[in-house]
């Protein structure tokens, strides 16, 4: 195991069996609605990457830029620091993110592209952290794993910025950011 890191959450070949889960619901639930899958940069790439492979029906990708944290802590305040190149309006939309904490990044996204008529909008996540909502009625439609209060890294997750590399996800060790 790498020296920064506490625990092995999901090893690369258990996120590699949830994402194909993933992909046959949404592949079921799309059928015909050519969905446009908005990822959430930079921490759904490998995430995203692994899941468009096991949709077996139309689709388009596109990217925004949402940010909130700071090192292991969120601002509060969401900001769109790059948005998508497609028009929404009319079109079945899912974003995907690596995770969702707060709730707060998701909540106002969704409520951008619902301003922008989306016909319909839905989330997936690799990770949900319940214990740390805020917006208490966030729900996202399809989630890979739940996971404890704990700040993770890997498959896209990073720590200022590194350990996205990881092809696993774990608990980052306190020594790593207590410093
Ligand atoms: P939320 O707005 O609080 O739901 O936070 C969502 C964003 O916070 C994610 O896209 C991540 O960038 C970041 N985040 C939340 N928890 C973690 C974590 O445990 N590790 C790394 N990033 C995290």
């Amino acid at each position: 195991m790498d020296n920064f890191i506490e625990e092995i959450l999901f090893t690369h070949e258990e996120i590699v069996k949830k994402c194909k889960e993933l992909g046959e619901k949404i592949t079921k639930d799309y059928q015909d609605k050519c969905p446009i899958l908005i990822g959430l940069l930079k921490g759904c790439v490998p995430f995203m990457a692994e899941l468009i492979k096991h949709i077996k029906c139309d689709m388009e990708i596109d990217f925004m830029k949402a940010s909130s944290y700071q090192g292991i802590c969120s601002t509060g305040t969401v900001t769109i620091t790059k948005d998508t190149s497609t028009s929404v309006a009319g079109r079945h939309v899912i974003i995907v993110e690596d995770i969702v904490d707060s709730g707060l990044t998701l909540q106002q996204v969704t409520n951008l592209l619902r301003d922008r008529k989306a016909t319909s909008i839905e989330v997936v996540v690799l990770l949900d952290k319940p214990a740390g909502r805020t917006i208490k009625q966030f729900k996202p439609k399809y989630v890979g794993f739940t996971i404890p209060p704990k700040f993770v890294v890997g498959f896209g997750l990073d720590y200022n910025e590194l350990y996205r590399n990881l092809d696993y996800v774990g608990v980052l060790k306190k020594s790593v950011y207590d410093k």
